[in-house]
Order: C-alpha cells, then structure tokens, then sequence
C-alpha cells in the first residue's frame, strides 16, 4: 500500500520545530503579529485570511488554498452588521455542505493511497484550513470546480512531516481531528489558530493521545495552541472512554488508532455524532460499533487498514440549516424549503425540539444520499411554547443552542435547556455570548449551573442592540436571525467569521427576503 517514494515516508521532525517552540515561549508567532495583537486586542488575527485576501468569493477558494507560503496580512477590522425586520421569508434554499463531514471527507482522503473525489465540500475557511493541512502532510488536494475536490492520499503510515505551523484558523474540528492524525503517526507538527482557537481546552485530546504514545513538546498554557506534537508511529492500541460527550475527541483517538498495530476502542456514554466511524466503514476499516449502556456507544476499530479511496457526497449541513429553519419559523408569513438536509438522527436534536415547541415543519422527500439520510423540509411560520430540553438530547444539538435560544425568545413562556458546561469551550463561552446576547436584545434569562432558561416574549421581542460575538460564527448568524422578526433591528460587532462555516449566509438568507444593513 505505500506507494510513495522512499524520501517521501515518514520524515524526521520538521523544520517548523524550532520556530514552533519559540512560538509557544514568547506567546506569538512574530514580532509583527504581537504588534498586531496588541493593537488589536482579542479581534480576528488571520494567518492568512480567506476573506481579507478574496472576498467571500467561492470561485477563490482554490487561490486561497493554492498560496503556499503564509501571508502576513494586517488585521481587517471587525465587519458590523445588523439586521431588520423583514417580509415574510419565501423561496428554496439548499444549505451548504456539512462541515463535520467536509473535514472528515478530506482527512480520509488524505490517510488512503489514490484519488478520493468529493462532491459537495463546504468551502468555508475551517475546512480550506483542513485541506491545506492535508497537503502539508503529502496529499495532493485540487478544488476542480464548485464544492468539487480531489484528494491523492498517501495512505496511514506514509504522512510527511509538515514544514510548516499547521495553521487551523477558528476551526477546533479541523485541529482536534487532525491531532489525532499527527499522534498516531512518527511525525511532529505544530497547531496553532486564531486568539478564539488558542482559548480552547486541547488537553482532552492530548490526554489519550498521550496514552497512545505521543507526546507533547510544548504547549501554551492550560495545554492550548500553539501546540508542538510528536506522534508515535508505533499507537499503542487503547480503550478509551471519553470524559465527555465529544465526536472530536472520540474521532481523534480512532484517527490515531488507524496507524495502531491493534484494536482501539472508544467508549462513549453518549451517542455523539457518528460521522467517522461511517467514513472509516466507507472507506473499507474494520470497525464494529455495539450498544453501550442506555444512551452509549461502544466503538471497536482494528488498526492498520488498507483504507480505499471512496467518493464522498458531502449532505446539506443541519447546523447551516438551523439558521433559516428558526428564522422562517419566527418570521410573521413565512414558508420556504430547506433541500437535502442531513436527517442523522445524532444531528437533529434542533428539529425534535422545535417541533415540541410548536413549530410547522413537514419533512419531505426521505431519502439516503451518500450513505446519509436526507430530507427537504417546508418550514411556515408558527407560535411556538417553551419547553424542557433535556441534557440527553445536548449531543444531537450540541452547535445549535444559540440559535434555539433565538427561538426560545419568541417563544410563549420559559424554555429550560439542560446540561450545558460544554457549550463553555466552544468558539466562545457560548453560554455566557448567548445570554449576553439576549440581555442586548431586551430577552429576560437566568443560567442556573449549566441550564439556561429563556423567558419567552410570546411574539415581537424588543431587538435594538449590539451583541458581542466573540469570533464566534454562530453567535453572530444567531443574533442577526433573531433581528428579522424583532422591533428594532438588531446589530453584532462582527460578521467576518460567518465565513468559517456558512460564506454565503447574507447572501442566501437575502434571497429568502431577509434584510440586513
Ligand atoms: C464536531 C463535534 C462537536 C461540534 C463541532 C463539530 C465534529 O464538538 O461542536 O462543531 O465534527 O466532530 P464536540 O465533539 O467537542 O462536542
């Protein structure tokens, strides 16, 4: 299976080694850029960034891509944005792909030897940040037309060593999956990311992996990027029962398993979503995932695969979906239809909950596409109740919170949503950007430990501020829905990292008659 030429197997220790360790000592990747992040505070601090450089044109996706050396850029400024009250929202939207499974798709086509086509990648910037890691590590990547991309692999065991910082951006998928990569391999590489990507907790990936035979070089502290990992090439295999509901962390232990000489299992309490272990099945591993306890998996994955190139048809993603789905549900007249929506049932915890509240939803067209269920759903406008959202459900919810609080808040009476500590350690505190949120927009609310309760207006709800998002895409998509159907408009500091996920957002939500200024 390793078709490479000897010099391009596994290399010794990269170059970027150096630099990374003096990263992690003075807390900065240069002069320039501490310049730059003292001027500038906690704000966006691209490597090299997507929007600054192209636009949010899609056909520059491959540009942006293609550079290979880092491009210092300035810092943009934030991009405010607000939105108003709008007509009633008509018309068919088809949401972009789904980012969880455009990583994935592009990390598997990187671990098999040949050509992996993939239809439908989300070309938001996380994921361009996971392609160009792919390549750093030996695949060759090409974008081919829209959401069109190839990959020619180098196969598990054959990964090069990066030259470069594996720069993930805002992107905690992307960099966490591909720890999981680098561990499992005798390479070492360094993570690093934007002042929102440096915040976040990598210990919880870190710690098996460390058990698995990595080891960490260096680290910021409270085990943040930029992290400098060495892999083992040699993954001792495990079983792993995760400390919290996490697909990152269950993904990046089987990840680091695939170069194992043995069986790596994951135990996870909590069914999260399952997106790798139905890749590693499609591209041919030997994987066997059993019940475990009520709500719990167990996932068993024998190493040293002979991985096969597979075609990759990547489904509408339902946390972009979310988006309109509240929006046309709180927006007076409303009626449109979402296409091709991933129904997994570890991805639709939104829909059950607000079709508890009250909401119209038809689900139309079931069907399975690329090995995903999928479904077009005619959303109309709706009075809807509050509701208890049990902890349980958080795992097939876990990204879409701050937009179910949004309805929450236009909702009759008191929505309680349980369980809530791990939406702390997302892109923000989203618990905290949530509730502030609110408070900007007039909302009444209390956290109670990990619960948030949302009073409910039971119809227009006052709008009128500006919430702080924190670099977070889904705060700032959030607050500008909710916007649409309150009494003044609603304003967010910052709509540039709507681009990690969603890029034509603005674009596609106008279509649907929704006004932003
Ligand atoms: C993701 C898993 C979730 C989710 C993230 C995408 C994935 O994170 O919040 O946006 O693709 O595996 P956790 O696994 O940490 O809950």
């Amino acid at each position: 299976m390793h078709s490479l030429p000897s010099q391009n197997l596994v290399a010794p220790v990269s170059d970027a080694r150096a630099a990374c360790q003096m990263e992690v000592a003075i807390g900065c990747r240069s002069g320039l850029q501490a310049e730059q992040d003292k001027f500038f505070g906690a704000c966006y601090q691209p490597h090299r960034s997507f929007s600054k450089l192209y636009g949010n044109s899609l056909a520059s996706a491959q540009d942006f891509f293609d550079r290979e050396a880092p491009v210092e850029t300035a810092p943009e400024r934030p991009a405010p944005l607000a939105s108003e009250a709008s007509g009633p929202l008509r018309g068919r939207f088809r949401p972009p792909g789904d980012k969880s499974i455009s990583h994935r798709a592009l990390i598997f086509g990187l671990l098999c030897v040949g050509e992996t086509a993939i239809e439908g990648l989300l070309e938001g910037e996380d994921v361009l940040r996971t392609a160009a890691a792919c390549r750093a590590l030996g695949a060759h990547v090409e974008r081919q037309g829209e959401g069109r991309w190839r990959v020619k692999g180098c196969g598990v065991g054959s990964l090069l060593a990066p030259k470069e910082t594996l720069d993930f951006g805002n992107a905690g998928t992307g960099s966490r999956l591909m720890m999981g990569v680098v561990g499992g391999h005798g390479i070492t590489a360094c993570f690093d990311g934007d002042a929102s990507l440096r915040k976040r907790p990598m210990r919880r990936i870190l710690d098996p992996l460390a058990l698995m035979g990595a080891e960490v070089l260096s680290e910021a502290q409270g085990g943040c990027c930029p992290i400098l990992l060495k892999g083992t090439p040699e993954p001792v295999p495990i079983e792993y029962r995760l400390p919290v509901a996490s697909a990152q962390i269950k993904s990046a232990v089987l990840l680091a398993g695939l170069n194992s000489p043995g069986r790596t299992s994951v135990i996870e309490p909590e069914a999260s979503r399952d997106h790798t272990e139905k890749m590693l099945l499609h591209f041919g591993a030997q994987i066997h995932v059993e019940a475990f306890g009520p709500h719990g998996r167990k996932i068993l994955l024998e190493g040293r695969p002979e991985l096969r190139p597979s075609p990759v048809i990547v489904p509408a993603d339902p946390s972009s979906a979310a988006f309109p789905l509240v929006a046309a549900t709180i927006v007076h007249g409303s009626d449109i239809v979402i296409e091709g929506m991933m129904m997994n049932p570890l991805r639709t915890g939104l829909l059950t909950t607000l079709l508890e509240m009250g909401a119209y939803i038809e689900v139309q067209g079931a069907r399975i596409e690329g090995g995903e269920e999928v479904a077009d759903l005619r959303v109309r406008s709706a009075a809807l109740k509050g509701v208890d959202v049990p902890a349980a459900r958080a795992p097939s919810m876990i990204d879409e919170y701050p937009v179910l609080a949004i309805a929450a808040a236009y909702a009759t009476g008191e929505t309680r949503m349980r369980g809530l500590h791990e939406l702390r350690v997302k892109e923000s505190d989203r618990l905290q950007a949530v509730a502030d949120g609110l408070r900007a927009a007039g909302v009444e609310y209390k956290i109670e430990c990990d619960d948030l309760i949302v009073q409910g207006v039971g119809g227009e709800v006052p709008g009128g501020g500006m919430v702080m998002t924190h670099l977070d895409h889904r705060i700032a998509m959030s607050f500008l829905c909710l916007g649409l159907a309150s009494k003044k408009p609603m304003a967010i500091d910052d709509a540039r990292m709507i681009a990690t996920s969603f890029p034509a957002f603005k674009l596609s939500m106008e279509r649907l008659g929704a006004r932003f200024s």
